[in-house]
C-alpha cells in the first residue's frame, strides 16, 4: 500500500507484516462501553494514536468500572470524555462538536445494552448522543456473553442498525468465537485489537476493493410445485450477506442477488437483487457477471426443480400417483459460468457443502473447483454442529486453483467474510475501472476545514 510516512503502522496480519495508512490526521472517536473486554480498548487506543489517528474517547459509565479513564487518557493523549452534563467538559469539546468532527465513531467493546439504546434511537448518555448525532460511518465491534450475543432481541437490535440507510451507516467487526471470559465458550469475544484496526483503516480509506464490481449470490432457491408449495433448502443466505458486507465496506460496487430469505440489505451494497427460484436467479447472475470483477456463488441453489408446476393449489385429495412428484436437475449456475469464460475476469467462489472435514474436504473441494473451472472453492463441514448451514458461525477450507489453500478455524460468518476477503484481494487482477482513488475527503473533514478557514 502506497502512501505518506506518517500514520504508517507496523501491523502483524495472519503472520505477515503489512502497512496501514488512512488514519494521519483523522479523528476517531472511540467509545468504550462496560463490558470486561474494556481493557482491551487501552490496546486499541494505543494502536490508533501509533497509526496517526486524533483519537478521542467518550466512556460510558459501566466501562469506567473495568477500566480507568486516567489509562485511556494517558494513551489518547487527551481527556476523556465521559458526561453529557458536565460543565467543563461540554465547554470544552461539546457532545454535537464531538459528532460533527469524527470522522469514524469506533465502538469497542460495544455490549448488548449499548447495541440495544442504539437500536432504539436512544440519547442518555454522551455516547449514545454522539452516535445519534454523527454523520461518520460507526463501527461496532461487538463482546459479550455467547447467549446475550445469539438471544435474538440483541440479532434484532444489529440487523436493524446494520440495515439502516442513510448519511452514518452502522457496521460491525466480529465478535471472535472462542473461550469467554464469563467461562462459556462460544461467540462473543472482542475480536483482537489489530483486527479492528484494519476495519476501521478500510473505512477511512477507500478500500482496496474500491472500483471492483463485486457480484455476490446469497441464500437458497424455492422451485415451485404449485402457486403455494416449493422444494428448498434451509440456507439462511447470512454466509453470502456477510460477504455483501464485507466487500462493500471495503470500497466495492455490490450487486447482491439474494434467493428469498428475510436479511436486510447490508449498508454500502450498491444494489439488490430479489430472486427465487433457480432459473431467476441463473439470468440476474448471467446478466450481472458481464461487468464483474469477481463473482461470489454463496447460495445454495437448489439442484432440483419440479419437472412441472400446477396451477393454483394441489389438492390433498389427490390420488397417489397424481402426488408423485418428478424433479428434473437445475442447471449448474456456477459451471455455466466457468465453463463460458473468456479469460480470466470474473474472478469465480464457489462454494462447496461437504459432509467431509480434513483432507477429504479439500479434496472434495478440489474436484469441484475443476469441475466448475472456477478459480477459488470454499468449503465447509455440513456435518459438523453450530457451522455453515442456517448457523452463526462458520469453519471454512479454501481451496485456490493453483494449488494453495487456507483454513479458517470456527469464527462468526462476518468474521469468516472479512478474512475471506483479505485472502482474495491481493489475487485480483488489474480492474477495468478507473484507477484506485487514494484518498477522498469526508464530508466531516470537509466541514472542519471549512471552520477552521471561518475562524
Ligand atoms: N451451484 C450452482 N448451481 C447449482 C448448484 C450449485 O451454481 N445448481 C454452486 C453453488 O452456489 C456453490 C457450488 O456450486 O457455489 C457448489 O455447490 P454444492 O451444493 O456444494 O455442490 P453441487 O454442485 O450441488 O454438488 P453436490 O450437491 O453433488 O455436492
Amino acid at each position: 500500500m502506497a502512501g505518506d510516512k506518517a500514520g504508517k503502522v507496523a501491523k502483524m496480519t495472519a503472520g505477515k507484516m503489512t502497512e496501514m495508512t488512512g488514519f494521519s490526521g483523522r479523528r476517531v472517536v472511540l467509545g468504550v462501553t462496560g463490558g470486561i473486554a474494556a481493557y482491551k480498548a487501552a490496546e486499541l487506543c494505543r494502536l490508533l494514536v501509533k497509526a496517526g489517528a486524533e483519537v478521542r474517547v467518550v466512556m460510558t459509565a459501566a466501562a469506567t468500572q473495568f477500566i480507568t479513564p486516567l489509562t485511556l487518557q494517558t494513551l489518547s493523549g487527551r481527556k476523556v470524555a465521559q458526561s453529557l452534563f458536565d460543565l467543563t467538559e461540554e465547554s470544552e469539546i461539546g457532545h454535537i462538536r464531538l459528532a460533527d468532527e469524527a470522522d469514524l465513531l469506533l465502538v469497542a467493546p460495544a455490549t448488548a445494552d449499548f447495541i440495544a439504546r442504539l437500536a432504539a434511537g436512544m440519547a442518555d448518555d454522551l455516547l449514545t448522543t454522539v452516535a445519534l448525532a454523527t454523520r461518520a460511518p460507526i463501527l461496532l465491534a461487538p463482546a459479550m456473553n455467547v447467549n446475550m450475543w445469539e438471544n435474538p432481541v440483541t440479532q434484532e437490535n444489529l440487523a436493524r442498525l446494520l440495515g439502516r440507510q442513510g448519511p452514518a451507516p452502522v457496521l460491525t467487526v466480529g465478535p471472535d468465537a472462542g473461550p469467554l471470559a464469563c467461562g462459556w465458550i462460544g461467540a462473543g469475544r472482542l475480536i483482537e485489537p489489530a483486527e479492528i484496526l484494519e476495519a476501521a483503516a478500510r473505512l477511512l480509506e477507500p478500500g482496496e476493493l474500491h472500483g471492483r464490481s463485486v457480484v455476490v449470490t446469497a441464500g437458497p432457491t424455492f422451485e415451485p410445485i404449485d402457486d403455494v408449495r416449493f422444494v428448498g433448502n434451509r440456507s439462511s443466505g447470512k454466509m453470502g450477506f456477510a460477504i455483501a458486507a464485507a466487500a462493500a465496506a471495503r470500497g466495492a460496487s455490490v450487486t447482491l442477488i439474494a434467493g428469498p430469505v428475510s436479511l436486510p440489505t447490508p449498508a454500502r451494497v450498491a444494489s439488490r437483487i430479489n430472486v427465487e427460484s433457480a432459473a431467476e436467479m441463473g439470468r440476474a447472475l448471467e446478466a450481472a457477471a458481464v461487468a464483474a470483477d469477481v463473482v461470489v456463488m454463496a447460495a445454495a441453489v437448489a439442484d432440483f426443480r419440479p419437472a412441472a408446476r400446477a396451477a393454483g393449489k394441489l389438492s390433498r385429495r389427490l390420488t397417489p400417483s397424481e402426488t408423485t412428484l418428478i424433479l428434473t436437475a437445475n442447471p449448474d449456475l456456477l459451471a455455466r459460468l466457468g465453463h463460458g469464460r473468456r479469460g480470466p475476469r470474473p474472478l469465480l467462489v464457489g462454494f462447496a457443502a461437504e459432509a467431509a472435514g480434513g483432507t477429504a474436504l479439500a479434496e472434495r473441494a478440489r474436484a469441484k473447483l475443476a469441475e466448475k473451472r472456477c478459480d477459488v472453492v470454499v468449503a465447509n463441514d455440513i456435518s459438523e454442529a453450530g457451522i455453515g448451514f442456517g448457523a452463526e458461525d462458520n469453519a471454512v477450507t479454501v481451496v485456490f486453483a493453483d494449488g494453495s489453500a487456507a483454513a479458517f478455524s470456527r469464527a462468526s460468518k462476518t468474521v469468516i467474510a472479512e478474512r475471506l476477503w483479505t485472502l482474495l484481494a491481493p489475487r485480483l487482477g488489474p480492474s477495468s475501472a478507473e484507477p484506485l482513488i487514494k484518498k477522498t475527503q469526508p464530508a466531516a473533514s470537509a466541514a472542519r476545514a471549512a471552520r477552521k478557514k471561518n475562524a
